[in-house]
């Protein structure tokens, strides 16, 4: 059992890794501030559950709307970012917006969401900042440029971020999965394997998270790296 009560706010709520996270921190006991584009996909009546319906993608509109949700809540000594999406293909095959569009999904969000809560983070007694990277954050794949890029530009960010919070009780932590079975795939051209062993569950990841927030507050989990078992791609 838990001694501390946290509140912790988990971007991706309404699906795959981010529901998983989101629940399994409400079975603990644990405040959740759940954000997603849609918050209908969201149960109204859960209890340390809030919704915030928010696009993270909207850049222009993204710093007046955190400022007032750090605002709305104080108590915030958390955040797990899951809210991403997947696009693949060649260089050439993206237009200019969409390369835009995924970094700032991917990528530019989360270093906003980092920026408006950090000052509060760092006057809590104890926080963290747990972030989804991937496989992808990793090393450059075949039809992965854009997606690859945001994730590895998401590992420079956490990795310099960690520096920079290393006098403070700020623990930052990526997490890089290979494929976990998630809506993810559905807009895609590939998906794992039809075995249970070719992908990870979103529980795996969420189980993950967990371990890094009840580690032991002297220690710092810096990444992670979880991978199916047996890695097999099926093509649609
Ligand atoms: N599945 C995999 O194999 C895998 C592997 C490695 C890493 N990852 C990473 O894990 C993260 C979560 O992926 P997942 O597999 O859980 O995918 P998912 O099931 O598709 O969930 C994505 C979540 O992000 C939210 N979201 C998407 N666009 C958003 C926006 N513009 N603003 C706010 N929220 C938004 C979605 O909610 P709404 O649609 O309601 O906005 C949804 O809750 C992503 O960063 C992904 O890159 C996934």
């Amino acid at each position: 059992m838990h001694s501390l009560s946290r509140t912790i706010l988990v971007t991706g709520a309404s699906s795959g890794i981010g529901r998983a996270v989101a629940k399994n921190l409400l079975q603990q006991g644990h405040q959740v501030i759940g954000i997603a584009r849609d918050s209908g996909k969201f149960r109204q009546d859960i209890q340390g559950f809030t919704a915030v319906q928010l696009d993270l993608a909207d850049l222009q509109a993204l710093p007046e709307q955190l400022r007032k949700l750090a605002q709305a809540f104080p108590a915030i000594d958390g955040i797990i970012f899951c809210a991403g999406k997947g696009q693949f293909g060649s260089v050439e095959e993206f237009s200019y917006r969409q390369i835009n569009d995924l970094m700032a999904l991917n990528f530019t969000s989360q270093a906003y969401l980092t920026r408006a809560f950090l000052p509060a983070l760092k006057r809590q007694p104890r926080s963290d900042l747990i972030y989804i990277g991937s496989e992808a954050a990793l090393k450059g794949s075949r039809k992965g440029a854009v997606y690859c890029a945001s994730k590895f530009a998401l590992r420079g960010f956490t990795q310099a971020l960690r520096e920079e919070c290393g006098k403070s009780h700020v623990r930052v932590c990526l997490i890089n999965p290979g494929m976990v079975r998630t809506a993810f795939f559905d807009p895609l051209a590939f998906a794992p394997g039809d075995d249970a062993s070719n992908a990870l569950t979103p529980q795996d990841v969420a189980e993950a998270v967990c371990y890094v927030l009840e580690s032991s507050s002297q220690m710092v989990v810096d990444e992670l790296n979880l991978n199916p078992l047996n890695k097999v791609v099926k093509f649609k």
